[in-house]
């Protein structure tokens, strides 16, 4: 298959004439990637099964493991699914955004979207190319993150073309996404709230607006066996993982410093901001943004990992960061795109 790349840049969002493009190939059962706030999504019509089946196939996923349906507004989840006063308070407040909330679905979706379960997982996309291709495809879009199944989402379009070229039919190329990480995934329980995966919007930013929020066992332990139970289907499989060994080291300051500076040479790779750069004597350094922050150490993970096995680099070792607030999301992601494993100097 021939995959069409166009870029949009800037404020041209509007650039009608590809977004026409993209919405014909959505309405005809095929498959683009699209830039969203969180990472590129892989997306298709939620209202064809086949669409579905191609998604899953392009990406080489589970079957299953469900797909997450993107909206141009909040109403619109009503012919989709069962809502609720909770959906339409967090909705107000955090849509749109990188917010998914999951709710009892109704008859319309295919079993193939939602891999045979009784809800769906809706979000509402602030990014203005994946809205404008909502509203003018007419349909709701089912996206995965546009990666092959397993290795780290894309945050550029390049990362998408990598994975993806020849596979899918179109890709829009609208510049590095904002946020760097996923959607925080919800879902809505009798009294409140509970977070199945961390993103962007935070316990924190949850609770000024719903009681009861609470976050789900998975989302800090590093595996959970292929055999267990879980909420949320996406969190027992391997994740994020870059083909170089991802190593989290919890410690502070200096003593991170000297322990990477005791072990490792030019084939290991160290995250770090600009500023600190020049504490490292030997390893190949990683750079996160200008200073340490959550935002940017986000932002840059999936693009650093992907990083470091273009530069063939054969471990990368990353401060364990805090598992709370803004840090939940990237913590979780580390620790399974190091397969759990953290190491104590
Ligand atoms: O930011 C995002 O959410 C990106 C962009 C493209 O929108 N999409 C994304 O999709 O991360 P994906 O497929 O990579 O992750 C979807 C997650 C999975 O962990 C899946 O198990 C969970 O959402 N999920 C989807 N539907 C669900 C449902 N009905 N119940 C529980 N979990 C669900
Ligand atoms: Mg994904």
């Amino acid at each position: 298959m021939n995959t069409e790349y166009y870029k949009i840049k800037g404020e041209h969002y509007h650039d009608t004439e590809i977004i026409d493009r993209a919405a014909q190939i959505i309405q005809n059962g095929g498959l683009v990637a699209i830039p969203t706030e969180t990472v590129y999504g892989l997306a298709g019509s939620a209202l064809i099964p086949s669409s579905a089946e191609k998604i899953y196939s392009a990406k080489g996923r589970p079957a299953d493991n469900p797909l997450i349906v993107h909206i141009a507004k909040p109403e619109e989840a009503e012919h989709l699914a069962y809502t609720n006063e909770t959906y339409y308070r967090l909705a107000e407040r955090f849509m749109p955004g990188p917010l998914t909330i999951i709710l009892p679905k109704r008859g319309i979706i295919p079993d193939e979207v939602t891999a045979g379960l009784d809800s769906v997982a809706i979000r509402c996309p602030s990014n203005e190319i994946a809205h404008k291709l909502i509203e003018v495809s007419g349909h709701p879009i089912a996206a995965p993150s546009a990666n092959r199944s397993g290795i780290p989402s894309p945050t550029k379009a390049e990362h998408v073309l990598t994975d993806m070229d020849g596979r899918i039919d179109m890709i829009i190329d609208g510049g590095e996404c904002d946020i760097g990480l996923e959607s925080t995934v919800v879902k809505i329980t009798d009294d409140g709230c509970i977070i199945l995966r961390p993103g962007a919007v935070t316990e924190e930013m949850l609770a000024e607006v719903c009681d009861n929020v609470t976050v789900a066992r998975a989302v800090i332990e590093p595996a959970v066996a292929a055999e267990e139970k879980v909420e949320s289907p996406g969190m027992k499989y391997k994740h994020y993982s870059p083909k170089a060994e991802v190593i989290l080291v919890d410690a502070a300051g200096e003593e991170f410093v000297e322990y990477v500076n005791a072990i490792s040479d030019s084939s290991c790779g160290v995250f770090t901001s600009a500023e600190e750069r020049h504490c490292y004597k030997t390893a190949t350094t990683l750079i996160t943004g200008e200073h340490i922050n959550a935002r940017d150490e986000s932002k840059s993970l999936f693009r650093l990992l992907r990083k470091a096995d273009e530069m063939g680099l054969s471990k990368v070792y990353i401060k364990l960061p805090e598992a709370k607030g803004e840090y939940l999301a990237l913590y979780n992601r580390l620790i399974r795109a190091s397969g759990g494993k953290i190491v104590k100097p």
